[in-house]
């Protein structure tokens, strides 16, 4: 199917479930940013409907996090007057259209979700239908702008393969080229931030350690603190990128500074190669310092104003649904939903 009639547009979405870290930043919300200025249309969503799958969060709360992740966005420089900013309960098109896909995904396809499976656990019994379903509102968050283009992390690679799935089938079922076979974006040197304490596992808002990641709230003093007692090996960096093979928190410390200077790991490597880390660690604080501490003092700012925060919200939905809307109504027609 060609994609050249479909208008080049990305669209993607953060869970409110609390705390932005480094790997949001590095690994989605910085691509999101000069994806606004490449020549896409942009759309940047606010899942709150994602957020409660796993479990119901206290409804304060989630209103909390839903305007501090708003607020994290346009911190990180998303600018209302470029993108569509929305929170996903406010654009109804999302969930109306991810009941067509429930209807189009097959058991099968959710159940191989290795997503699914980890958050699951052992007792799938228990988990709320919500998140064995969790994909296809994806596929529909997606789809309902016929959005071209996602940019994400690695961890969501799965989740656009089965939104091209559901695409296709929808296509080939009813006949039509309706639904874009969306590109997944999975760019730059930080598409996996690891945790600072652990190089095997990713940098996560919900480890229990705080001293694993960098949130986007941590002030200056915190920054460096974590760049500084973040684990490392004895040795000293190698000068190229083979040399990082097996050394997982040297890598993810390389790849962090590569992805803040906007640098390849290679060009890193041979300004620092042969350097211990006591050496290298004060430069990353330093770098982290310089481009992370401002973003936490401008949310802190904006967080001071939610009524404005709600105001660009409430704009970003009305923009959404002169897109959502109509593209809602023909995916009806074509399944034949009366109108
Ligand atoms: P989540 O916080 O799980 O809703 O993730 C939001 C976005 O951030 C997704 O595009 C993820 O792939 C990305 N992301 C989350 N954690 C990391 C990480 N440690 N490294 C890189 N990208 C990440
Ligand atoms: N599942 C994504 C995550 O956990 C969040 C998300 C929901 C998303 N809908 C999306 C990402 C649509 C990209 C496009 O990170």
């Amino acid at each position: 199917m060609s994609e050249a009639k479909f208008t080049p547009r990305v669209f993607s979405g953060i869970q409110p479930s609390g705390g932005l870290t480094l790997g949001n930043y590095l690994g989605a919300i910085k691509r999101f940013v000069q994806m606004q200025d490449e020549a896409f249309e942009t759309i940047y969503c606010m899942v709150d409907l994602h957020a409660i799958t796993a479990k119901l969060l206290d409804p304060d709360e989630l209103r909390r996090n839903t305007r501090e992740l708003a607020a994290g966005f346009i911190a990180s420089g998303i600018s209302p007057d470029k993108s569509i900013l929305i929170n996903q309960s406010q654009v109804p098109e999302h969930a109306q259209l991810a009941w067509i896909f429930n209807c189009i995904a097959r058991m099968g396809w959710m159940s191989r979700m290795t997503q699914w499976k980890d958050k699951a656990g052992k007792n799938a019994e228990a988990a709320s239908l919500g998140l064995f379903a969790y994909p296809a509102l994806m596929a529909a968050d997606i789809l309902v702008y016929h959005a071209t283009h996602v940019p994400v992390g690695e961890d969501q690679k799965q989740h656009l393969e089965l939104t091209r799935d559901i695409a296709s089938k929808f296509n080939h079922d009813y006949g039509v080229d309706f639904f874009p076979i969306t590109e997944p974006v999975i760019e730059g040197a930080a598409t996996r931030v690891m945790s600072l304490r652990d190089g095997s596992k990713k940098m996560s808002k919900s480890d229990p350690s705080d001293a694993s990641r960098i949130n986007l709230t941590d002030d200056a003093d915190a920054i460096a603190k974590k760049i500084r007692k973040a684990k490392t090996d004895p040795d000293a960096l190698p000068s190229e990128a083979d040399g990082l093979e097996n050394r997982p928190e040297a890598r993810n410390l390389v790849n962090i500074y590569a992805a803040l200077a906007d640098m390849s790991v290679e060009e890193v490597l041979r300004e620092v190669g042969g350097q211990q880390f006591g050496a290298f660690k004060p430069r990353l604080a330093e770098l982290a310092v310089e481009k992370m501490a401002p973003i936490s003092s401008e949310m802190a700012r904006l967080m001071d104003q939610p009524d404005e925060i709600d105001r660009i919200l409430a704009k970003g939905a009305a923009q959404a649904r002169e897109i959502t809307a109509p593209i809602l109504r023909q995916t009806y027609d074509i399944v034949g939903m009366l109108g």
